[in-house]
């Protein structure tokens, strides 16, 4: 392996804090709950990009590029890092994104904005054209585009989430700790592809499990085969030996509710329980959501009362405040 070869482009405030906590456990009469708060990655609010883009933002600048383009909801947590990482590195950031320009921005968008980064509003079925033509655009410019797919999810971003499975391998390590469990929001796969290998790299004995925000099964059976491949183009680009394939991930399903990014009760309830158990903050489309998922599966007894089980909370709070309405709606 030569992941400390690669290139990198220093973002994130490492390692992030691991926190128990004991009140939401108690609470829900649950297992042992810790929590891995990526949330806390520094860079512009934080949040599971960070990692993914010292890699890809190191991988653009070795090719001499001067401009990252990546795409995404409106209120994309990635596109968000995204802008704030290209500000950071001297790089233009170019965002494209789904639906219609709001007259005042907020949550994410409004981060987009001061990081100075430059919006293409479209309809989400025009996403993969303007992702070819962008790039053309700007290159007959004589600009130098480095194209970050949705969620820099491909084997360069993945490699960001091998390295901090090491981290929390070596931090468990350290503590002393044993943990049986790990839950954390899947949706472009690139986040539950770099745990993975890690954990087969660091030798890992517990269960992984990612929990869908946007599928539901059967009708996205595919989705394990696609985490198992950028997993393995991951290994590939940092020399590691090991490959997967769909059967070795685990995906779990049935949480997506009304759709992506439509905030139920599941996300209100793991949104208040969080706060007000632990004065700790989640989104209502990821982690939000995630840990609804989390509090199901501890209520319908997935887990052991002597087991511990550690959630990855993934960031994504900025978005809270452009779903206020729905977050503090009753019910
Ligand atoms: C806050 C948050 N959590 C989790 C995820 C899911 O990560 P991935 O797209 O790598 O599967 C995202 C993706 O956008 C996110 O913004």
């Amino acid at each position: 392996m030569h992941i400390d070869k690669l290139p990198r482009f220093p973002l994130a405030q490492l390692p992030t804090p691991i926190e128990k906590l004991p009140r939401l456990s108690r609470e829900l009469d649950g297992p042992d709950l810790l929590i891995k708060r990526d949330d806390q990655t520094g860079l512009a609010l934080g949040g599971n990009k960070t990692r993914k883009l010292e890699f890809l933002v190191g991988d653009a600048l070795a090719q001499g590029c001067d401009t990252l383009i990546t795409a995404g909801a409106a209120q994309s947590n990635h596109c968000r890092q995204t802008a704030a990482a290209a500000a950071k590195a001297g790089l233009k950031c170019e965002v494209i994104l789904n639906g219609k320009k709001p007259d005042v921005p907020n949550g994410n968008l409004l981060l987009n904005r001061l990081f100075g980064a430059n919006e293409h509003w479209i309809d989400r079925p025009q996403r993969p054209a303007k992702l070819r033509e962008l790039p053309e655009q700007l290159r007959a410019q004589g600009r130098k585009p480095y194209v970050i797919g949705v969620g820099g999810s491909n084997g360069v971003g993945a490699t960001g989430y091998v390295v901090a499975m090491i981290e929390l391998m070596e931090q468990l390590r350290v503590s002393g700790q044993r943990v049986d469990h790990i839950l954390f929001g899947t949706s472009s796969g690139g986040t539950q592809a770099g745990i993975e290998l890690g954990a087969r790299i660091t030798g890992y004995t517990g269960k992984l499990h990612g929990l869908s925000i946007d599928k539901n099964d059967p009708e996205h059976l595919e989705y394990e085969t696609e985490v198992a491949q950028i997993a393995n183009e991951c290994a590939e680009y940092i020399g590691s030996v090991v490959r997967l394939t769909k059967d070795d991930i685990h995906v779990v399903y049935g949480y997506k509710g009304e759709g992506y990014g439509i905030v139920g009760g599941l996300e209100r309830e793991a949104i208040r329980l969080m706060a007000r158990c632990e004065g700790i903050i989640l989104d209502p489309v990821y982690a939000g959501r995630a840990f609804g998922a989390l509090v199901d599966l501890i209520r319908k007894g997935a887990f052991k009362r002597d087991e511990t089980v550690l959630f990855w909370h993934t960031g994504g709070a900025p978005a809270l405040f452009a779903y206020a309405a729905d977050v503090v709606k009753a019910g």
